[in-house]
């Protein structure tokens, strides 16, 4: 491992920062560069599209983009698009469609699309000065961030409110301003942070000329401004239901039998933080695949869900399950700030074609259709882990992976997947069945 450093990195060309790296951390040289340039694309224009994206780009990071159809959700069918390394996601959530497609599908409902950001800011003097100013500056801030919301309001949104929050119990001095915000079908991010600086440039400045103010008092302190990732107002719903008996597929689990034992397991998910990390965790594969193809942020998601997930107090299960009246009701309420306009939603090939396979949805449309993959994600693994178990789906899945560690060829693939529907798998039983083949 090299301990070397380097200055002017981002400076350099893409072809002298592939020298450095591989003189600097490979013994193959050669290799290290050939593997490189395998994932650049022939198409320059597209090439340098992607190069663009981010600073000091080397190559393209491969994931498959698979997809999952029969998603029958609010009496629409979908094809959902989801981009996702783990072997049984895609597959899980097909069987989940399906599943439901025959019962009734997918129920959505958007149940709120506010978004928060804030100007967090020291005061040092009296409180009632401070409101008093809040009173007096606050239609000038809205005036203020005019040229920017001017585009956001003609579709449909813009600023909702600004209030001015008291956090002195807990840091002395400290105030925010808290801004709502509607963003329509952007993701909103950029419109937001640009609104906050300004709200916290005018704050600053006019400051200076309010009368009711002592001298010390004018000298706010702006310590940043930025939006909030935690979207607890910006909730989807998604959820299904049937009559009890029609949950059993076959006869080897009754309706009645299936549904009490899902529900053990949600409530444990309920109560128990370890099991629903790891329940919470299944819907995230659904969800964050889902974003990933859509190009959205998967990070602020990930982010938003599992405070949302902690709001109680306690971290716990976002899914949740019941019988009433002989109906098996399984449903989930999260927050999703999601685009479906500007970012990348603009600008990546494979992120165009995904939003319009879904039928170029609105923000609040793919809000549903996230929540749903979410939900059937983890309708899956529920069912696996409440009969079966997951590892026998799983490792079917898998299976590929390890064939392809070993370099199977095709013929060796297509006798192994066979001998394998009826043999366990297993990292070594695969391993043993190829060396016989071999
Ligand atoms: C694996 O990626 C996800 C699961 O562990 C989710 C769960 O346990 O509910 C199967």
């Amino acid at each position: 491992m090299s301990n070397e450093t380097i200055s002017g990195f981002s400076k350099l060309s893409k072809s002298k920062k592939i020298d450095w790296i591989v003189n600097t951390y490979f013994s193959n040289q050669e290799n290290a560069k050939k593997i490189l340039k395998q994932y650049w694309n022939s198409d320059e224009k597209l090439q340098q599209l992607h190069d663009e994206f981010i600073e000091n780009t080397i190559s393209n990071y491969y994931l498959p983009l698979g997809v999952a159809p029969n998603f029958l959700i609010n009496n629409t069918i979908y094809a959902v698009p989801m981009a996702i390394e783990e072997s049984s996601v895609v597959a899980a959530a097909s069987k989940a469609a399906k599943f439901w497609l025959d019962r009734g599908g997918f129920k959505t409902t958007v149940i709120s699309t506010t978004k928060i950001g804030q100007v967090h800011f020291m005061f040092h003097g009296n409180t009632n000065h401070l409101k008093a100013y809040f009173k007096a500056v606050k239609p000038k801030l809205l005036e203020a961030v005019k040229p920017l919301s001017k585009n956001m309001e003609k579709r449909g949104g813009g600023i909702l409110d600004i209030e001015l929050r008291d956090k002195t119990d807990q840091i002395s001095n400290y105030f925010q301003l808290h801004v709502s915000f509607e963003t329509a079908d952007a993701m909103g991010a950029n419109f937001i942070n640009s609104c906050l600086e300004q709200f916290a440039k005018t704050f600053k400045v006019e400051a200076l000329n309010f009368d009711g103010f002592t001298t010390e008092e004018q000298q706010l302190e702006i310590v940043m401004s930025i939006l909030s990732n935690y979207v607890p107002d910006c909730l989807v719903r998604a959820e299904v239901s049937c009559n009890v008996e029609d949950l059993a597929e076959n006869k080897s689990i009754s309706g009645e039998e299936f549904a009490n034992k899902f529900i053990q397991a949600v409530n444990i998910a309920e109560i128990e933080p370890y099991r629903a990390v790891t329940h919470n965790k299944g819907i995230m594969n659904g969800i964050d695949a889902v974003v990933l193809a859509t190009g959205n942020d998967f990070r602020a998601v990930e982010a938003g869900v599992h405070a949302y997930a902690s709001r109680n107090g306690s971290y716990s299960s976002l899914s949740h399950a019941k019988i009433e009246a002989g109906i098996f009701t399984f449903w989930m309420e999260i927050p999703l700030a999601l685009g479906t306009v500007g970012g990348l939603t603009n600008l990546h090939p494979l992120v165009k074609l995904a939003l319009e396979m879904l039928g170029k949805p609105s923000a609040k449309e793919l809000m549903q259709i996230v929540a749903v993959a979410g939900l059937a994600q983890n309708f899956a693994a529920l069912r696996s882990l409440t009969t079966t178990g997951i590892q026998e789906g799983h490792m079917k899945m898998h299976l590929m992976n390890i064939l392809n560690q070993f370099e199977a060829n095709a013929e060796e693939k297509i006798t192994l997947v066979n001998h394998f529907k009826t043999h366990t798998v297993s990292h070594s039983a695969v391993v043993e069945a190829l060396e016989k083949l071999r």
